[in-house]
C-alpha cells in the first residue's frame, strides 16, 4: 500500500493503470465536488445536513407528499444544470472513449458525467465513442431523467417543475399516474441489470479507480472488493481516508479534479 507524495504515487497508480488490462472506475459525490455540487455527508456542506432522506427521498415520502419531495428534487435538478463537468470528469470521459476496456460505475445521479462525455465525443468526434455511453453505468440513476410512479414510461426532460400542487407536478402521458425522479430511492432495489455489469466488470478488471465515494453504501462500497478478489489492484483518490482505504495499493489525497487528469492522462493505449 502506498501512501506518499501525490505525484510518486499517481506516477505509479498511471503505470498500473496504463499496463492493466481491463479498468473499472467507481465514482461518488466527490467527484462532482469540484463542480460545486454538494456532497451528501459533508459535515459542512453535505445535502443530508439540511434535510433527513426519510423526509425526502423514500417512496413513502414521495407518496406523502409528493411537492414536497419534488420541491427538493426541482431545487437539486436546477442546481445540478448550473452546474458544469470539471477536469476529472473530463479527464474520465476521455480515458473512457480512448480505452474500450474501460468501464465507469457512478453513484452520481447528476448527469454530469453524462455530460462531460457528450462533450468530448463531439471534440473527439474523429475517433468515434465506441460504445463509451454503454460503458457509464449510473448505479443510483439520474436525476434529468423521469420516470412514471406506475408505467414503465421514462423521458429525459430538464424543465422547471411547479409544485403548487399535485395537479401541476409532471404526470405520465401514457397512463396519467405521476412522473418522479428516475433515481433509486432509501428503501428501493438497484437495478439488478446495472448491478450486475458493474460486479462483472470490477471481477474482470486488474485495476479499480475509485474516486470521491466515502465508500459506506452497499452494494457500491463493494464493487472495488471485487476487483481485488480477483488479483487486481485499486486506487483511491480522495482527500479523506474510507473503509476502502485499507484495501487500496494507491492512495491519493488530493481532489478528484486535480489527481484524475494527471492520473488518466496518456494511458489511452496498452504500454
Ligand atoms: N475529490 C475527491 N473526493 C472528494 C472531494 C474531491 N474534490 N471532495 C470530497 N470528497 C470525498 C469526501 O471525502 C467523501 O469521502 O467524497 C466523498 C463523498 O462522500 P458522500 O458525501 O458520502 O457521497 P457518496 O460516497 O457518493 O455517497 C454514496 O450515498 O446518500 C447516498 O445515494 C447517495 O450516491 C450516494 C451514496
Amino acid at each position: 500500500m502506498a501512501e506518499g507524495r501525490p505525484s510518486d504515487v499517481g506516477l505509479e497508480a498511471t503505470q498500473a493503470i496504463r499496463r492493466a488490462r481491463g479498468v473499472v472506475i467507481l465514482t461518488g459525490a466527490g467527484v462532482s465536488a469540484d463542480s460545486g455540487v454538494p456532497t451528501f455527508r459533508d459535515p459542512v456542506e453535505g445535502l443530508w445536513k439540511h434535510y433527513r432522506p426519510e423526509d425526502l427521498a423514500t417512496p413513502g415520502a414521495f407518496q406523502r407528499d409528493p411537492c414536497l419531495v419534488w420541491s427538493w428534487y426541482d431545487m437539486r435538478r436546477q442546481a445540478v444544470l448550473d452546474c458544469h463537468p470539471n477536469p476529472g470528469h473530463y479527464a474520465i470521459a476521455r480515458f473512457l472513449l480512448h480505452r474500450n476496456d474501460a468501464v465507469l460505475v457512478t453513484q452520481n445521479v447528476d448527469g454530469l458525467h453524462a455530460r462531460a462525455l457528450e462533450e468530448v465525443s463531439t471534440q473527439e468526434k474523429a475517433r468515434g465513442s465506441s460504445g463509451a455511453q454503454d460503458r457509464m453505468l449510473h448505479l443510483h440513476g439520474d436525476i434529468l431523467t423521469l420516470r412514471c410512479s406506475r408505467c414503465s414510461y421514462r423521458e429525459r426532460n430538464r424543465d422547471r417543475v411547479d409544485t403548487s400542487s399535485e395537479a401541476t407536478l409532471p404526470s405520465c402521458r401514457t397512463c396519467g399516474a405521476l412522473l418522479r425522479p428516475a433515481v433509486v430511492w432509501f428503501g428501493e432495489m438497484l437495478d439488478q441489470g446495472v448491478l450486475n455489469a458493474a460486479f462483472e466488470a470490477a471481477a474482470r478488471a486488474q485495476v479499480c479507480l475509485v474516486a470521491g465515494t466515502s465508500a459506506v453504501v452497499h452494494p457500491a462500497a463493494s464493487i472495488p472488493q471485487a476487483t481485488a478478489q480477483g488479483g487486481g489492484s485499486i486506487v483511491e483518490v480522495n482527500p479523506e481516508e474510507t473503509p476502502l482505504s485499507r484495501l487500496a495499493q494507491w492512495q491519493i489525497r488530493e481532489g478528484a479534479g486535480v489527481a484524475l487528469p494527471r492520473i488518466l492522462s496518456g494511458v489511452d493505449e496498452y504500454s
